[in-house]
This record gives structure tokens, sequence and C-alpha cells, in this order.
């Protein structure tokens, strides 16, 4: 991605508050004092055999990026490639219907959207929402000291692979299939009432893709208990395995700038590279506050959410893993 956005004009405009070459989760555009723009775009092709969860998926997960920044969803667009001719309409009509679901649950109003003649299913969503420009959650403001929260269990990557190969039942991944489908609304909504740092999401460069991004943002070292980590039914099983495709990219890519200690499980350490669907938020919050910001999480729903690490001002851009 650093490759194909390399070269293009940096915009200069001043109400421009985070552009694509901050790496965060969406970009904002102040439009008066008190309000600013949120804009994303997410399209992927499907991880499930059902089109409406599919739907509900994809739409999940395109509105989670306003969530990450500390955005509520205002408007969406639908954007689908659909092989017409090969496909039934009603799979289209289903996936629509699944996104739908998701946004009015997200209390966002779907404004259109566009169709393209495409030999390979795709469907996403193009999300607006609303922010004050004064309370963004960007990847840069991680402390050190502050503790880290991530809100959903890993592992959907590789559970939709495996589903995928026919290792896993419908059954198997039913779990995962409830996590994807879940908004980061619920976890999004209680952080106003705590001093919190920073935030991102995890999609596809996997949780230490992500959390990379914020120590590189923040200049500060994230230290992560891997042991704590929540972690998807069979997703560890799998992690055995070792990784493919995007996840061993994220892998690869990621290891110079990880330290993994020697007494951490494997299954464990590669799971964090998986990259994830409509994954959960990771929160840099005070210390003092964090235990309170858990408990509230926990009690608004938030069932999986775990204190995963902390912040430090040793190894500024680095990952520690510990056991
Ligand atoms: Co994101
Ligand atoms: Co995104
Ligand atoms: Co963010």
């Amino acid at each position: 991605m650093e490759r194909a956005l390399a070269g293009l004009p940096e915009t200069k405009d001043r109400n421009l508050l985070v552009g694509f070459n901050l790496a965060d989760d969406a970009g904002v555009y102040r439009i008066s004092e008190s309000q600013a723009l949120v804009q994303t775009v997410d399209f992927f092709t499907p991880i499930v055999d059902d089109p409406y969860t599919f739907g509900a998926i994809a739409a999940a997960n395109a509105l989670s990026d306003v969530y990450a920044m500390g955005g509520q969803p205002l408007t969406a667009l639908n954007i689908a490639g659909f092989p017409a001719g090969e496909l039934e309409p009603e799979v289209l009509n289903q996936i629509l219907l699944g996104g739908q679901s998701k946004v009015d649950e997200a209390g966002c109003t779907l404004v259109g959207g566009h169709t393209v003649q495409d030999p390979e299913l795709k469907y996403g969503l193009a999300i607006t929402g609303m922010i004050h420009p004064d309370r963004i959650y960007t990847n840069a403001g991680a402390r050190p000291g502050d503790r880290l929260i991530l809100t959903k269990k890993l592992g959907t990557g590789l559970i939709a692979n495996a589903f995928k190969a026919d290792q896993l039942t419908e059954t198997d991944i039913a779990e995962a299939v409830e996590s994807m489908t879940t908004l980061n609304k619920a976890a999004a909504e209680v952080l106003p009432d705590f001093p919190v740092h920073a935030c991102t999401d995890i999609t596809g460069f996997g949780l230490l893709g992500h959390a990379a991004e914020m120590a590189e943002g923040s200049q500060a070292g994230l230290i992560f208990d891997t042991a704590q980590i929540p972690t998807l039914a069979h997703s560890l099983d799998l992690a055995a395995q070792g990784l493919g495709g995007g996840s061993r990219d994220n892998q690869i890519f990621l290891e110079p700038k990880v330290s993994i200690a020697d007494s951490v499980d494997e299954a464990r350490a590669n799971l964090l590279f998986d990259a994830q669907t409509s994954g959960g938020l990771l929160i840099a919050v005070a210390a003092i506050a964090a235990d309170a910001l858990l408990e509230n999480l926990r009690q608004k729903g938030v069932a999986a959410a775990a204190l995963i690490g902390e912040v430090t001002q040793d190894n500024p851009g680095r990952l520690l893993l510990k056991p």
C-alpha cells in the first residue's frame, strides 16, 4: 500500500485533519469549528457462503473505521461488483439486505450506491460519519504507561480460510461469524467517558500490523501479554499449522519490528499476525482508568474485551510479545 501511494501529492488543505499519509483508519475533514467528516471505504470478496451474512459482515467492517476514529456514522453508499448471468439477482439482493441491517443498526442512513459487472463478486460500503475535530482518536496519541485493551477475539482470517478449505463446518465458524457481524458501536460509545489516547480497529494487517501503526504513530513501544489475548474457538489449532496468504505477508513484513520472547507459544504468536475481517478495537487508555473502562465495556455487552498489554517509552515503533 505504501508503494502504491508513493508520489501522490500531499494535500495542502488545512481542513484535512487526517489524510492517507498517516496510515489511519479513515480520513477526517473539518467543515466547521465543531464538526468534521470521517470518511472511509471498504469492500471485499465473500468470506462466508450465506449472502445475507456476507453483506452484514462487510457493512460491520466498513462502519468500523468510523467507530475507530471516535466518529458517529451518518450516511452509507453501497459498492458492489457482481457477475450478472452467473449468479441470480436474489443473491445481490440478500447481500444488500444484510448490509442494510447493519447500516440500520448503526443509526446510519443508506443514500445510494453503485454496482458494476465483475467476474468476481465483491461488496462493501463507503461510510461518512461526523466527529468533533478535537475528539479524534488517531494512531498517534498512545502514551508510555497506557494500557492496551482489545474488544474482540482474534482468528477470523484463519477460520474463514479453513471454512473455505472444508476443514471447518458451519457450526465451527458460528462464533467467528457472530463476532464479525457485531458492530464496534457499543465499544465506541463507551470510550468518550474515559481518557482514551489512541484507537484503531483490527482488520487486514492483523493485531500486530495495526499495533505497529500505533507504535510508529505514537513513537512508543507496545508490549503484549500474549496469554491474555482473546482467541476464537479453533483459531489456535489452525495457527499452530502456520499462516498463509495475506497473514503470512503480514508476518514477513512485520518481522523486523517484532521481538518475541522465547517462552511465547508459537501458535499464539502466529495468531497475532492473522488478517482480521471486522475485528475489534485496539484502545490505548490511561492506566488509572483501564480497569474501569474494561468493566464498562463488559457491562455494555462487549464480552470479549480484555487487557492485553501496555505502552512503553522504550523501543519506540517496536512491538514486544511476552508469554
Ligand atoms: Co481501520
Ligand atoms: Co478500512
Ligand atoms: Co484511529
